[in-house]
C-alpha cells in the first residue's frame, strides 16, 4: 500500500532543502520537496538534472540511476504532500521567527511524521520545538553543503528531544550515507558554525585592518592550517545572506566579541555587492 512507503518530506527547494531530498533519493529514499512557487521548483530540478549528467558524462552515474532518482523524487508547492511523510526537514530561509511558523504548520498537517527536523545552521531547536505540540520529536539534523558530498550530519538535541526521536535522526542520516554526531546540548551553532563563524570574523577583521587582500588569506589559511579552502571562498559558498543571520544569531545569543559581525560583511551585504542571487561574491568585490 502507498502509504506504508517510507517517505522524506523536505519544506524548502533552495541549495539545501532541494539538495537534501536528492541525498536522499540517490540512497533510495522516496522524497517529497515542497517550496512557496512553482518557478523554485522548476529551477531545482533543472540544477539537480544538470548536476547527475555531469556525474553520467564523468562516468560516476548511470543513466538507470538518474531516471530512477527522478522516480523517487518529487515537488510540490502544496503543504499538504507532507501528509505521506515519514520524516520531514525543514530547510528554509534562517529566520527564527519565519522557521516556528513553518514547524506549527508541519505539525498540524503531518500528525504520522516520526520527526519533525530543521536544517538550521545556528538557531535555537528548543524554540522550534515549542511552536508545536510534540517537542519530543522535533531535533536539528543540520546537512553540509553539497550534502550530496559532504559526509556529516549534525543531530542536535532540543531541551525536549526524545531519545527515540535522536535514534530515528541518527539512523536517517546514515539511511542517506552521512555520519551524524550528536549535539547533546541545544547551544547557538552547534559545533561546526561555532568554531566556524570565529573563523570568519577573524578572516573579516584581518580584511578590515588592511593586514592581507582576500586572495592571500584564503591562500594563507588554505596552506597554513591545510583547509581544503580559504574563509572568503568559503563565505561566498554558504552564501553571505546565511553568514550574517547566523553571526547576527550568534552574537545576540551569546554576546561574545567573536561573533560580532565585522562592519565590511554588514555593509557589503546591505549594498547588494555581496549576495548569492546576483552572483556577487568576495572575488568580485575589490578591496
Ligand atoms: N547554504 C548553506 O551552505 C547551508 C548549509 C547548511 C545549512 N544551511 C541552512 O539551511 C537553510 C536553508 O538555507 P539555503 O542556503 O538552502 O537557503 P535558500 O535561500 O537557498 O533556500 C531557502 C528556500 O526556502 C524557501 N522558503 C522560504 N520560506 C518558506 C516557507 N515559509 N515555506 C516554504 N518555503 C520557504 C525559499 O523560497 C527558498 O527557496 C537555512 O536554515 C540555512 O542556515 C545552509
Amino acid at each position: 500500500m502507498a502509504e506504508n512507503i517510507e517517505k522524506l518530506g523536505v519544506l524548502g527547494a533552495g541549495v539545501m532543502g532541494a539538495a537534501i531530498a536528492h541525498t536522499a533519493a540517490l540512497h533510495g529514499i522516496s522524497a517529497v520537496c515542497v517550496d512557496l512557487e512553482p518557478s523554485i521548483l522548476e529551477k531545482a530540478r533543472a540544477r539537480l538534472d544538470q548536476l547527475m549528467k555531469e556525474r553520467i558524462s564523468r562516468g560516476k552515474m548511470a543513466e538507470e540511476e538518474r531516471e530512477a532518482v527522478w522516480q523517487r523524487l518529487h515537488f510540490s508547492v502544496d503543504f499538504d504532500a507532507f501528509q505521506e511523510a515519514t520524516w520531514i526537514v525543514e530547510a528554509i530561509v534562517e529566520d527564527l521567527e519565519v522557521k516556528k511558523d513553518a514547524f506549527s504548520r508541519l505539525d498540524a498537517v503531518a500528525p504520522q511524521a516520526r520527526l519533525l527536523a530543521s536544517n538550521s545552521s545556528s538557531l535555537s531547536i528548543t524554540a522550534m520545538a515549542a511552536a508545536t505540540r510534540r517537542p519530543e520529536r522535533v531535533l536539528g539534523l543540520h546537512f553540509f553543503n553539497p550534502p550530496q558530498v559532504m559526509k556529516l550530519v549534525e543531530v542536535v538535541s532540543g531541551l525536549e528531544t526524545s531519545s527515540e526521536t535522536l535514534a530515528e535522526g541518527n539512523a536517517l542520516a546514515q539511511r542517506m550515507g552521512r555520519v551524524p554526531v550528536l549535539v547533546k546540548k541545544d547551544r547557538p551553532g552547534y559545533i561546526v558554525n561555532r568554531i566556524l563563524m570565529a573563523q570568519f570574523v577573524e578572516a573579516l577583521r584581518l580584511l578590515e585592518e588592511g593586514v592581507a587582500s582576500i586572495e592571500d588569506i584564503d591562500t594563507a589559511v588554505k596552506l597554513g592550517l591545510n583547509y581544503p579552502m580559504g574563509p572568503f571562498t568559503l563565505m561566498d559558498f554558504t552564501g553571505n545572506d546565511v553568514n550574517l543571520h547566523v553571526l547576527e544569531y550568534l552574537f545576540t545569543e551569546t554576546g561574545e566579541a567573536h561573533y560580532k559581525p565585522p562592519l565590511v560583511l554588514k555593509n557589503l551585504y546591505i549594498s547588494g555587492r555581496l549576495g548569492r542571487k546576483t552572483g556577487k561574491g568576495f572575488y568580485t568585490y575589490e578591496s
